[in-house]
């Protein structure tokens, strides 16, 4: 089969996001927003791709001439074995969220990880170098935020989770990069005076059980920086009883803004206008 030529520069750039369901995805109002303020001419759709139509849908992406999609739930991993390449970024958490359609050659990456390091840097930890992170959680998202920050940054990570065993492996698979350990959750309060930076990256905290809190707040001193991964609600309270003692705090939503900016880059070559990507968002979540 002949692929329609994703040479986009000289016409629409069509782009979209698959996942089951869709029509939550905040992805097409956010490039959307992206394509308008460069004046770039094209369209980023929601595309409702079940499980048994995946395989089809992406040999569509050549077919059609898209210049790339992001993949969601629950397709991330599943998207990996239609790939003809996959960057590092993919095959380090074992997910793709990105795909790039170079002339009918599929590149998958995943842009969580760079994108959610990329966002704490901009806007709450100019300076990573030197410092000493504790990760809450040891799945996916933790592996992905990991690989990230130990990719240009000397640092210390501690991982704490309440499947312990699972900290311990997650640490294990990143003994070459750098200084990571992983601990149970109750060793959490002997450790917590020493790290910089607190990151939450379970579901702890989310829409509707608002209330709790992935470790108890009164662990949070003054100067540190707390980081929650959820966006939904966009202040978690974990985030804001850190506000509440002097913590900078960093929410979630600028991660998926941060992970779409390079999944923007990646398709256009331009620089994504990450503010009103950010403002497009919190306008339709009001
Ligand atoms: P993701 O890809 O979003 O990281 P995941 O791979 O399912 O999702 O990982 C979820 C993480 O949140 C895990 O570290 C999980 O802990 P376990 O390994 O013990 O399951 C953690 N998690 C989820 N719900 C939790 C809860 N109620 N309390 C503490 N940790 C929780």
């Amino acid at each position: 089969m002949t692929s329609a030529s994703s040479d986009y520069r000289n016409k629409d750039i069509l782009l979209g996001v698959m996942g089951d369901p869709i029509v939550q995805s905040k992805s097409p109002v956010m490039h959307g927003a992206a394509l308008k303020a460069l004046g770039i001419s094209g369209a980023y759709v929601p595309l409702h791709i079940t499980p048994g139509q995946l395989g089809e849908a992406i040999q569509a992406i050549r077919t059609l001439g898209f210049r790339g999609v992001n993949v969601t739930i629950p397709h991330k991993v599943a998207v990996m074995e239609y790939m003809d390449r996959l960057d590092d970024s993919a095959l380090i958490v074992g997910a793709v969220n990105t795909v790039v359609n170079d002339d009918g050659v599929l590149t998958g990456y995943n842009t969580d990880g760079i994108g959610y390091v990329r966002s704490l840097k901009a806007e709450a930890a100019p300076e990573l170098s030197g410092t000493r992170v504790l990760v809450i959680g040891a799945g996916g998202a933790a592996r992905g935020i990991i690989a990230a920050l130990l990719e240009d940054h000397p640092l210390e990570v501690i991982i704490a989770n309440r499947t312990e065993d699972k900290a311990k492996q997650l640490a294990a698979a990143f003994q070459s990069k750098g200084a990571v350990s992983g601990i149970g959750m109750d060793e959490i309060p002997a450790h917590i005076p020493g790290m910089d930076i607190v990151i939450n990256t379970t579901s702890v905290g989310m829409y509707p059980h608002t209330d709790a809190t992935p470790i108890d707040p009164a662990l949070l001193r003054e100067g540190m920086i707390v980081s929650d991964l959820i966006y939904n609600p966009l202040h978690t309270r974990l985030l804001t009883e850190g506000q509440k003692r002097g913590c900078r705090i960093h929410g979630g939503l600028d991660m998926f803004v941060y992970q779409g900016a390079y999944a923007f880059e990646y398709w256009t070559g331009r620089s994504a206008p990450v503010d009103i990507m950010r403002q497009t968002i919190i306008d339709c979540l009001r």
